[in-house]
């Protein structure tokens, strides 16, 4: 029976070690919460990494790390330290990841990085070629595996492949400047389809195909001397019906089933009646605005002082990539800024900011949701942005303001949150204004009209239009054939 092959650089599992002991945990992220419940659901193995790097797996472990793995459908790919160093840290997230969401100043452009990319890129296919049978279906995911369709196409003619990229696809203008930019782009065009969060993403990637490659665009195909390669753009969803239970199951705690942190975030509102949370929940990432948002609530404070006492940010920032220098950066900058306003605006009985600078288990980003009658999410760049879906979708009475950056892919399938440009301080704290003052009819209103299409295209719906859109790709491949 044929079956799919699901490939990314992070497995929906994090292995970690802890006394001699290994732990599973999920891992985080839109591309591995999204696509877990396709996988849960179907007939596929995935294939990625595990978290750790060979060196750091003690010998007597490696087995298990397999098997725990296995458990769940997947298989962990092995990378040495130094693969990691070159191929995640270096190329991934220190020449394509911030090229591609605009950081042009961040962005490095290395040989020894680019090396161990394509080695790692030619692990990743060979893994797949191994698992590979004729009648499967080969998606390949994101930005750090953008040479792998082109390398499995090179020994399996006939496969398949789709290809996602779950983060922005730049401008011409940006992209071009890229020192590997055509063997990038052939590396992708090694896909049968390759897929986008938006319209303008498709856009921007067919036009650097058209310029830099000079293959043949007509609308939304491009013509190789072999093949057609169909490109479009399919919008993530989330699991509604998970968050929307667990929203419903978190209301259902009795005092004593109660998190702590569910226990205080209700401390605080039964505390002050006309208060209200704001929260926000990213990684810990530069395009995800972070710094930004911390200063437009200074704004916001400094010029609405009657909220004083009456608001609370409750960011929650999740570690990522501290390896790279330009995160370090950005946690000093955070800490700096937290420590900076809370101590300016601080009174005995309320501080403006509770940050938390780590990951927490599913229950409590439930809490979360629920708790923050508003949600302010201002990247300045972002693919999509799930948070953003998901915080709607555990709104289960309908209520809450979600104020969101129109930088973000989410932004434009969620009309109905008050949208704004994250740059703009006046902006923002209009925004918050508005969310505190809007009447609950209107919220209810705004927020149904989200869930409905929200609820509609699911990230089921999501991977079922992919695939559909796949296979019909083979039928015109034999179409192509008999011209
Ligand atoms: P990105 O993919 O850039 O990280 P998204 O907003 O698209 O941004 O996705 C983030 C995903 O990570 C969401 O599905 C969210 O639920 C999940 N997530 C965020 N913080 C945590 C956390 N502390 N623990 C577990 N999952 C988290
Ligand atoms: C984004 C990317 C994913 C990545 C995730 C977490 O969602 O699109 O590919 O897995 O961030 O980042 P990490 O570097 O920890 O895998």
């Amino acid at each position: 029976m044929s079956k799919t092959i699901i490939i990314s650089n992070r497995l929906p599992l994090q292995i970690s070690i802890e006394n001699d002991h290994l732990e599973v945990t999920p891992s985080v992220g839109g591309l591995a919460t999204g696509l877990k419940s396709f996988h849960k659901d179907g007939d596929s193995v995935w294939i990625g990494w595990p978290g750790l790097t060979e060196e750091e797996i003690p010998e007597k472990l490696k087995g298990e790390v397999q098997k725990k793995a296995k458990d769940e459908n997947c298989v962990a790919v092995n990378l040495s330290s130094d693969e990691i160093d070159g191929f995640y840290y270096g190329f991934s997230n220190r020449t394509v990841w911030p090229l591609f969401h605009y950081f042009m100043e961040y962005t490095e452009a290395d040989d020894t990085y680019w090396k161990f990319y394509k080695q790692v890129n030619q692990k990743y296919a060979d893994e797949i070629l191994k698992y590979y049978e004729e009648g499967d279906v080969i998606w390949v995911h994101d930005y750090q595996l953008l040479l792998v369709p082109n390398m499995v196409r090179e020994k399996a003619p006939e496969a398949v492949i789709g290809f996602f990229n779950h983060i922005p696809f730049p401008s011409y203008e940006v992209f071009r400047t890229l020192p590997w930019r055509d063997e990038v782009l052939e590396g992708v065009l090694g896909a049968d389809l390759i897929g986008f969060h938006t319209y303008d993403y498709e856009r921007h990637f067919l036009s650097s195909v058209s310029r830099i490659l000079r293959y043949q665009v007509d609308f939304n195909e491009i013509t190789l001397p072999d093949r057609i390669v169909k490109v479009d753009s399919f919008p993530m969803g989330i699991d509604y019906k998970k968050f929307e239970q667990a929203a419903l199951d978190h209301f259902k705690n009795t005092e004593d089933q109660q998190s702590e942190l569910q226990r205080r975030l209700n401390h605080h509102l039964e505390s002050t009646p006309d208060a209200k949370l704001i929260l926000s929940i990213d990684r810990l990432d530069y395009t995800k605005g972070i710094a930004l948002r911390i200063r437009a609530f200074e704004y916001f404070l400094d010029k609405y002082p009657e909220f004083i006492e009456k608001v609370r940010l409750v960011m929650l920032a999740v570690p990522s990539r501290s390896n790279v220098p330009q995160y370090r950066r950005l946690k000093r900058e955070v800490d700096e800024l937290v420590g900076r306003i809370n101590g300016k605006f601080s009174t005995v009985s309320w501080t403006p900011i509770w940050y938390f600078y780590r990951s927490m288990p599913f229950e409590n980003l439930i809490d979360l949701y629920t708790s923050c009658g508003i949600a302010l999410l201002t990247p300045i760049r972002d693919g999509m942005n799930l948070v953003a879906k998901e915080y709607i979708a555990t709104r289960t009475n309908h209520t809450g303001v979600l104020i969101l950056s129109e930088m973000a892919g989410a932004a434009h399938e969620m009309n109905e949150a008050l949208i704004i440009n994250p740059n703009n301080f006046e902006q923002v704290a209009q925004a918050l204004c508005t969310a505190f003052g809007m009447p609950e009819e209107e919220q209810i209103q705004r927020n149904k009209m989200l869930q409905k299409r929200l609820r509609r295209y699911s990230v089921e719906k999501w991977a079922n239009d992919f695939m559909k859109a796949l296979h019909a790709t083979r039928e015109n491949r034999d179409a192509f054939k008999s011209i």
